[in-house]
């Protein structure tokens, strides 16, 4: 694979020679050429920037170098490009353009842009370059706009790093073993990777989990599946198949679930009283902590809790949260936004946080508002119990062991 990289900052790829990416292009299988935008500059300081049109804060880098830069590329650097691989689903280059609002940069990206033979990086600065650059690119070649994430960095280089290295370590013969392709996050399946351990078995007081020693590779193959997925509904739930997340169909796909952010702390505020204004009117009292709370307080138990909120469209339309108390995984506030409660959405909230449990928790307690008999059956159908008095005014504890 030939990739030219067109950045302001050349030295700034300096870690291209480094490392595997380095080992690469000594053996031959990686030809990266780095060059900088101002040799295509005319005017004696070399402008790269200028002002934008219709005003607005930032420079934006001027067409022309970059006109000139990719006339050159692309003509000269076809007599050297590397022979075309068989595979390669187009001839010539692709340019990619890093751009804090480009398409996001995911695994089957990198595998698409693997099986060609010519990448041509362009580097973005300031607020970016001059659309007509990439409006004209794209009337003689494929252009991919690319961002490495929802956040911003100075510069398009550590992007056009990132890039690089998630395309060449595809390439056939990088990897000196191809298994570790197919088993890491976001290749094989959609999950997270499991937690990995080395020697020695015990480190600071800190065990490697006794199934890994177990020598029974079924077992260890299922103890790192559960391991992802509990990871995986724990950070990235959007990764999970919809059904596996919470989308219960009444809701559709729109529905996801979530950490909640310190940030969800009004609209969870809100909607708990509204939902407990409910309880309040069966149970004629208005001495519901769920009601009595403050701003402050929902905001202290986002500290205290893992709390998870479920969206539709953006808005926050149910809530539950957790936390490990001794033995007992502990979970409570299983809310649901009244125009939508009876279709399923509480019950996918507390199979939700029951998914959450860590290994440590036995049994699983719920902390519910004591909303007559019809409470009552709804839990049992979950597998609960009644339990003692709840400490909490207007509530009841209902128990299951875990299996
Ligand atoms: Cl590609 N460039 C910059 N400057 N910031 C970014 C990005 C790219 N992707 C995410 N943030």
């Amino acid at each position: 694979m030939r990739i030219d990289v067109v950045s302001i900052f050349p030295d700034y790829l300096a870690p291209l020679g480094l490392s595997l990416v380095g080992k690469a292009q000594t053996s031959g299988l990686l030809d990266i050429h780095v060059h900088d935008l101002r040799t295509w500059t005319r005017d004696r300081h070399h402008t790269i920037d200028d002002t934008p049109y219709g005003g607005g804060a930032g420079m934006v880098m001027k067409p022309e170098p970059w006109g000139e830069a990719l006339d050159e590329i692309i003509t000269l650097s076809g007599d050297t490009a590397a022979p075309q691989a068989s595979a390669d689903p187009a001839p010539g280059p692709v340019l990619v353009v890093t751009t804090p609002s480009g398409a996001p940069l995911t695994q089957p990206l990198a595998q698409q842009l693997a099986a060609r033979s010519w990448l041509v990086v362009a580097c973005g600065r300031y607020e970016g370059i001059d659309q007509r650059v990439i409006d004209h690119a794209r009337t003689r070649m494929e252009v991919r706009e690319v961002s490495i994430g929802d956040y911003v960095v100075s510069g398009g280089e550590v992007a056009a790093l990132v890039l690089i290295e998630a395309v060449v370590r595809l390439l056939p013969g990088f990897m000196g073993n191809p298994d570790s392709l197919a088993e890491e996050s976001h290749v094989r399946s959609a999950l997270l990777e499991y937690p990995v351990y080395t020697k020695p078995p015990t480190w600071r007081g800190h065990e490697v989990p006794a199934v890994l020693l177990s020598g029974n590779h079924a077992k260890i193959a299922d103890w790192r599946q559960e391991q992802a997925r509990r990871r995986t509904a724990e950070r990235r739930p959007d990764l999970l198949h919809p059904s596996q997340q919470v989308a219960p169909d009444n809701l559709g796909r729109e529905a996801v679930i979530a950490p909640a952010e310190l940030a969800d702390a009004p609209e969870i505020w809100t909607l708990q009283r509204a939902c407990w204004l409910q309880v309040a009117q069966t149970n004629v009292t208005l001495d519901l902590t769920p009601l009595t709370e403050t701003l402050d307080d929902v905001r202290l138990s986002l500290r205290q809790w893992r709390t998870y909120v479920i969206r539709t469209h953006g808005r926050l339309v149910g809530s539950v949260r957790a936390r490990l108390a001794e033995e007992r995984w502990e979970i409570g506030r299983i809310m649901v936004a009244p125009d939508l409660q009876g279709r399923g959405l509480g019950r996918c909230l507390l199979d939700f946080a029951e998914e959450l449990a860590p290994e440590e928790a036995r049994s699983f307690a719920v902390l519910a508002d004591s909303g007559g008999d019809e409470n009552t059956r709804w839990y049992r159908k979950a597998g609960y119990r009644r339990a003692g008095p709840a400490g909490e005014p207007g509530a009841l504890r209902f128990v299951k062991g875990r299996r």
